[in-house]
């Protein structure tokens, strides 16, 4: 298993990089993780709150807790590892971010485009004209939000059940199949599809360099499995 000496070379020499990212690398920056300790799932129950049989039922309800969400994230500020990729992204010639994160920390770093794979928490869909429009007001006025042609207003993110945004998944395959590098950085890699690109990379003879706290159910089989905080280890890999 290699170090951090070494996942550092392969990153600086590698031209074609793809990242994935998940809660993790906003913990320090405040938002809370879904998984472990202070996990949101741990609190709160994913059916209740993230599925569309969820919003059905009380879509005032999923609207609180969005709302609650956006409170927090609208207050945290992106940390040093959302900055440093934005480093890493200058210097690649190919580079792809690919994000399970709907927080927006990537893109108020700076981050280019982003295949954000759960879609944006600040953005909204009308579920009856299908309208998709940006929304950073916290908190909302009024819950839960509608459309302006009337119809009832969701949160632009995917649920638990729902497909990935047309076409996302295939995109990031490629990008990860192609990448001489992939950087896994704060996701226990437990949620299907995003997970899967974890050993579709390695198939295609990416190194795979995990950073996490703790050890996933991967570690054991990517090149480099990096113990410690995204916000430390992040700038120290990209250098
Ligand atoms: P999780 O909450 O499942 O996992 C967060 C991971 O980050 C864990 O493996 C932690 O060990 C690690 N971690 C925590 N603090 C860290 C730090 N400072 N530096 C590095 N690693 C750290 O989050 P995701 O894997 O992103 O989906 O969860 C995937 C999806 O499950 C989410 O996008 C969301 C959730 O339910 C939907 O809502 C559809």
């Amino acid at each position: 298993m290699a170090d951090l000496a070494q996942a550092r070379e392969w990153l600086s020499a590698a031209t074609r990089v793809a990242v994935l990212t998940g809660a993790g690398i906003s913990a320090e920056s405040g938002v809370p993780t879904f998984r472990g300790e202070g996990g949101l799932w741990k609190e709160y129950k994913p059916e209740e709150l993230a599925t569309p049989e969820a919003f059905l039922k009380d879509p005032r309800l999923v609207w609180e807790w969005y709302n609650y969400r956006r409170e927090i994230i609208g207050k945290a500020l992106p940390n040093a590892a959302h900055k440093a990729l934005v480093q890493l992204e200058i210097r690649k010639r190919e580079y792809t971010l690919i994000t399970q994160n709907v927080d927006g920390l990537h893109d108020r770093a700076g981050s280019g485009r982003q295949l954000k794979l759960h879609g944006d928490i600040w953005r909204m869909r009308c579920t009856q004209c299908g309208a998709n429009w940006p929304d950073r007001r916290v908190p909302l006025p009024k819950l839960p939000p509608h459309c302006a042609c009337g119809g009832l207003a969701r949160p632009g993110v995917v649920w638990f059940g729902e497909p990935l945004p047309d076409g996302m998944m295939k995109e990031a395959e490629h990008a990860a199949g192609a990448a001489e590098v992939l950087l896994v950085i704060g996701t226990s890699a437990v949620v299907y599809p995003a997970a899967s690109l974890v050993p579709y990379a390695r198939h295609g003879d990416a190194k795979v360099i995990e950073v996490n706290t703790e050890d996933t159910q991967f570690s054991k089989d990517v090149d480099a499995a990096l113990r410690g905080k995204a916000g430390e280890l992040v700038p120290q890999l990209v250098g």
